[in-house]
C-alpha cells in the first residue's frame, strides 16, 4: 500500500478547510506536500459556490459573537476577535474581487462565487498544500509516538498518509447531495468528545393541515414581517411556500425553533392594524375592510385573512370586536409549524462537536494533542447573512496559527 507523510492533513476541502489550508506556514519537510486537503467531492468548496445564490455572502460588517448559537456562547469569541471580518474583506479586496452590501451588512460578491472558491485554492496552493478530490476516509488511527495515521482510498487504490497534526473540516449534514456527512462527529466520538444533537437550522418551516393549505394558496407571495420565539425577533422578508413557510425571517427563527413550539408573525411590523382599521372607518366607512387592509398587505394575503376570520363586509358593517381579532391574526399570527424541509435544503447544521473539550484559541483537542476540528463540524452556528462563513474563515485561521507555531517554532 502507498504511504506518504505531511505535516497538516486536513478533512474536507470546503471553506474551513481550504482557508486554513492557506493559512499554514509550514517549513520544508521533504519532497512531501506540506498539506493535504482530502475530500470525497469530486469539486472543493460546493457549498462557497452554491451560497448566496451563486455569489456568495462571504462576511457580515457586524460580526458579533451574540448571533451565533452554541451550547457555549463564548467558545467563538476568541477566534472571531482575532481573525475578523474585515481581513477576510482585506483578502477579497486585496485580490480585485468585487463586492457590496446588500442589506444588513451582508457583503457579497459582484460576480460569481467562484472568484471566492479560486481564491482559497490559490493560497492553499501556495501555502504548498496538495488538494485530493474523490477521495474516501477509511480510517483515522492515533499513533503511539504522536500524529495520526489516515488510512484513505484515492483513484480506487488505498493510500496511508502519516499527518503530524489532522484537521477536521468536513462540515455538517446540510445538503447530502452535494457531499455533506458526519464524519466530524464520528472522528470526534472516536477520540472521546460528545456531540451535541445536531437538528437543521436556517431552514423552511413546514405545515400539515389547514394551515399547509392556506400556504400552499399563497405560495410564492412575499411580505416583510417580523417573526420571533421568546425574546429573539427577526425582521426580514417572509415566503409562503407549497410546504410551508421560507423567507430569511423564517430561516433565521428556525435555528431557534423546536418541534411542538409556536412561533410569532408580525405581518405589519410597526404598525398596529386593529386600530388603523378602526381609525380608518371614520373617514371611510364604506371602503372594504379587505381593500384597507391591502394597503398594508399584499392583496391575496390580506383577501386571504379575511375570508378565514369570515370579514367580508365594510368597515362600517364590521364590529370592533372584529377589526381588534383582524388585527390580531395580522399583528400577532401564533402558528407551530409541523416540522422543517430538513438537512435536504439546511443552510446549516445546529449542534456538533462540542467545544469544552477544544481549545477556543487554537481549535485542538483537549484530548488528543494535533487533532483539531474547525468550521461546521464544531457546535457553533452562526445566523443566517455571512455569519457561518466567517466562522469557518476564523476558525480555520486558529487552528492554522496554532499548527504553524508549533511546525516551526515561531
Ligand atoms: P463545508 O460543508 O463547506 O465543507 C465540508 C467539506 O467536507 C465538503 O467539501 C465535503 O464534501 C467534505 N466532506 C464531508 N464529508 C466528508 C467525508 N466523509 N470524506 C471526505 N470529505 C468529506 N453561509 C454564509 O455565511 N453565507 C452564505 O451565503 C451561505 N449560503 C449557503 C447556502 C446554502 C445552500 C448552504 C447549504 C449553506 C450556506 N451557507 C452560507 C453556510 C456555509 O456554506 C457553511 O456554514 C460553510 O460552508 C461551512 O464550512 P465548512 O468548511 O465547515 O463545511
Amino acid at each position: 500500500m502507498a504511504s506518504l507523510s505531511t505535516q497538516c492533513l486536513i478533512l474536507g476541502a470546503g471553506a474551513a478547510g481550504l482557508h486554513c489550508a492557506g493559512k499554514l506556514m509550514l517549513g520544508n519537510k521533504g519532497s512531501a506536500p506540506k498539506s493535504i486537503i482530502v475530500d470525497h467531492a469530486a469539486r472543493p468548496a460546493e457549498k462557497v459556490r452554491i451560497s448566496g445564490g451563486g455569489r456568495c455572502n462571504f462576511t457580515n460588517l457586524s460580526i458579533d459573537p451574540k448571533r451565533f448559537l452554541s451550547a457555549n456562547p463564548h467558545f467563538c469569541k476568541s477566534a472571531l476577535k482575532r481573525y475578523t471580518q474585515w481581513d477576510f474583506v482585506n483578502e477579497v479586496a486585496d485580490r480585485g474581487i468585487a463586492f457590496h452590501e446588500k442589506t444588513l451588512g451582508q457583503l457579497f460578491c459582484d460576480d460569481r462565487s467562484q472568484q471566492i472558491i479560486d481564491m482559497l485554492l490559490d493560497a492553499a496552493s501556495a501555502a504548498g498544500a496538495a488538494i485530493w478530490l474523490k477521495t474516501k476516509v477509511r480510517e483515522v488511527r492515533a499513533l503511539p509516538t504522536g500524529g495520526f495515521q489516515v488510512l484513505l482510498v484515492r483513484e480506487g487504490k488505498d493510500i496511508t498518509v502519516l499527518a503530524e497534526n489532522l484537521v477536521v473540516a468536513s462540515g455538517g449534514l446540510s445538503i447530502p447531495k452535494i457531499g455533506a456527512s458526519g464524519l466530524g462527529y464520528k472522528i470526534a466520538e472516536q477520540f472521546g468528545h460528545s456531540v451535541h444533537t445536531t437538528r437543521p437550522g436556517l431552514v423552511p418551516l413546514t405545515f400539515s393541515g389547514d394551515l399547509l393549505q392556506q400556504a400552499k394558496h399563497l405560495a410564492g407571495l412575499s411580505t416583510p414581517t417580523s417573526v420571533a420565539i421568546d425574546c429573539i425577533a427577526f425582521d426580514d422578508g417572509l415566503l409562503f411556500t407549497h410546504r410551508g413557510l421560507s423567507g430569511p425571517s423564517i430561516l433565521q427563527i428556525s435555528s431557534y425553533w423546536r418541534e411542538n413550539t409556536a412561533i410569532r408573525v408580525n405581518l405589519a411590523p410597526g404598525q398596529s392594524i386593529g386600530k388603523r382599521l378602526i381609525e380608518h372607518r371614520e373617514i371611510a366607512a364604506k371602503k372594504r375592510v379587505k381593500s384597507v387592509l391591502a394597503d398594508t398587505l399584499p392583496l391575496r394575503l390580506a383577501q386571504a385573512i379575511c375570508h378565514e376570520l369570515g370579514i367580508n363586509g365594510t368597515l362600517a358593517d364590521t364590529s370592533n370586536k372584529a377589526l381588534y381579532a383582524l388585527g390580531e391574526r395580522v399583528n400577532n399570527w401564533h402558528i407551530v409549524p409541523t416540522g422543517t424541509e430538513g438537512y435536504r435544503t439546511a443552510e446549516v447544521t445546529l449542534g456538533g462537536v462540542d467545544t469544552s473539550k477544544l481549545s477556543s484559541q487554537s481549535m485542538e483537542s483537549a484530548h488528543m494533542p494535533g487533532l483539531y476540528f474547525i468550521g461546521e463540524t464544531v457546535d457553533v452556528t452562526g445566523w443566517l447573512g455571512g455569519y457561518n462563513f466567517q466562522w469557518a474563515w476564523s476558525s480555520g485561521w486558529a487552528a492554522a496559527q496554532a499548527i504553524s507555531v508549533k511546525q516551526t517554532g515561531n
